[in-house]
């Protein structure tokens, strides 16, 4: 737990995240074809909340659901730009259509690694999609193929997004604020 004190200032509604759900999933679902299955990548943790409402979206159509987990900020607030894999697929993506589902994409070293990773498997297509964006943030240049807002440079939390572990259960997007 972090000892300074803070508010949550909430900055995304969940009626706001519901309906670019609803967009997005549209796109999607014109760039997959509907009679071939698609497994959906969740990185751990902070995608479990997006991922959960995104595969209900994509009710009519053939999905699996995998989980990566790559080494993050820890409980700090800071991006660790060395990016490990903790915890690989369960499930083979060679050959198969693939939408990997991230919270935030800040630097962009996790979801660059992330890709590099995941392709040399073959998969045969494979997207990213990212809840969140922070483009002022960026170290390398990476860009998700669907976003769901771009945010300026602020620390954000709700939507299975956390701060030291804590908020992931907030159903909106809220920014923090120091009151100290
Ligand atoms: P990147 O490697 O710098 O792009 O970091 C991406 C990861 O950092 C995300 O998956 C989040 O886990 C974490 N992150 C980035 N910005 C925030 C934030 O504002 N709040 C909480 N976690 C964040
Ligand atoms: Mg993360």
């Amino acid at each position: 737990m972090t000892a300074r004190p803070y508010v949550i200032d909430q900055m995304i509604s969940a009626k706001a995240i519901a309906a670019r759900i609803e967009e997005l999933t549209e796109e999607i679902k014109k760039e997959f074809p509907a009679e071939e299955r698609l497994v959906v990548v969740g990185l751990l943790r902070g995608s479990f909340v997006f991922i959960a409402d995104l595969v209900r979206e994509l009710k009519d159509r053939d999905v699996e659901v995998d989980f990566l987990e790559a080494s993050s900020y820890g409980n700090a607030m800071e991006s660790s730009r060395e990016v490990r894999i903790l915890k690989d697929l369960r499930g083979e993506i060679e050959g198969r259509n693939v939408l990997v589902v991230e919270d935030i994409v800040d630097t962009g070293h996790t979801l660059n690694h992330v890709m590099h990773f995941l392709e040399s498997r073959h998969p045969k297509r494979i997207r990213t999609i990212a809840l969140l964006d922070k483009p002022s943030r960026r170290e390398v240049d990476f860009k998700a193929d669907y976003t769901g807002f771009a945010i300026p440079d602020e620390f954000v939390v709700g939507y299975g997004i956390d701060y030291a572990q804590c908020n992931r259960n907030l159903p909106y997007i809220g920014k923090v604020r120091f009151t100290d």
